[in-house]
């Protein structure tokens, strides 16, 4: 076994470490290859498709080389690329799955959302929104006949001075009790989810249901992957939210219930401690906050949302 660092690899700050002997003249004619493909791009007129372009060649080289990638390997990478492009449609999108399963869209958030002064935390958008969600009134329920229990969901918009954000735009999406969405039944349905606008002293409320955990859909080509190195399609419990308000940056984010037992192993990685939250269980017949009769158990969270100035 022999480890290298790989000259092009280097030039990009990167050590690669190859789990075999490669003699200095395969390497020189492997290196060869990488600089000239780089080298390919010298005419691009544009400086940042030029960075990307050139650093993603070097990076899907140093991975060939360094796992020594065989023909067929590469061919089945072709061919589950080619599945997931089959199976996507407006509705079923296998590609986001994809970079949802590996990390890169909640790397691609963490890198595009830094932290600042207390601005609530964001997380993965997820394949389920839609534009055309329905308006509510504050306080209104967004169910629309999914299956659930009901959940009382109250909280303010804030900046990061604490001043109330009013007429923030709140987008809230959720799955049903049997972990699908309205465009899982079918694509023009719309139910659990809807988007309100906070008050003028910033608070918001609205009746939602309880989260309960789900697969993301599994029976395409992320799903055999999965399976294939022994992993979940489960996602933690959660309901989605998108805040946008002028000035501030926008929001995409979840809040999850505490105790799940999927928590950490969401299979998108999408859970942040501070996006944990209480949901507090309230037993048939505990009085609503407004008065709505409920037949059996419900639950509340709070969920203050401080958002970001745009630009930071
Ligand atoms: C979701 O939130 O529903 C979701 C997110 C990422 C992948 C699949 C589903
Ligand atoms: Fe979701």
């Amino acid at each position: 076994m022999a480890t290298y660092v790989n000259p092009g690899a280097a030039q990009a700050g990167a050590d690669v470490t190859i789990y075999r002997e490669v003699s200095p003249e395969q390497r020189a004619v492997e290196q060869r290859l990488v600089d000239n493909v780089v080298a390919s791009f010298d005419a691009c007129e544009n400086p940042r498709l030029n960075e990307l372009m050139v650093s993603l060649v070097r990076h899907l080289h140093s991975f060939i080389r360094e796992v020594r990638l065989t023909e067929e390997e590469w061919g089945e990478a072709i061919g589950f690329l080619t599945q997931a492009g089959h199976i996507t449609d407006d509705v079923r999108q296998e590609f986001i799955l994809l970079s949802d399963t590996l990390g890169a869209s909640m790397q691609t958030i963490n890198v595009n959302n830094q932290a600042y002064k207390g601005a609530t935390e964001a997380t993965v958008f997820g394949p389920f929104f839609v534009e055309d969600a329905p308006a509510i009134e504050l306080g209104e329920d967004l169910a629309f006949g999914a299956p659930g229990e009901p959940c009382w969901v109250e909280g303010t918009v804030t900046d990061t001075e604490g001043n109330p954000l009013a007429g923030a735009r709140i987008e809230v999406w959720e799955a049903d009790e049997d972990g699908l969405y309205d465009v899982q039944y079918d694509a023009g349905k719309r139910a659990g989810r809807a988007y309100l606008f906070s008050a003028a002293d910033g608070g918001y409320r609205f009746w939602g249901l309880t989260p309960t955990p789900y697969p993301i859909p599994d029976d395409g080509p992320v799903g055999k992957m999965l399976d294939a190195v022994g992993r979940s399609p489960l996602r933690a419990a959660h309901l989605h939210f998108m805040v946008s308000h002028e000035g501030a940056r926008t929001l995409v984010t979840h809040i999850f219930p505490e105790g799940d037992p999927i928590g950490r192993k969401d299979t998108v990685f999408g859970v942040k401690d501070s996006l944990i939250k209480r949901f507090a269980r309230q037993p048939a017949g505990t009085p609503t906050p407004d008065g709505r009769v409920i037949d059996g158990t419900w639950s509340r969270v709070r969920f203050d949302i401080v958002l970001a100035p745009a630009g930071v």
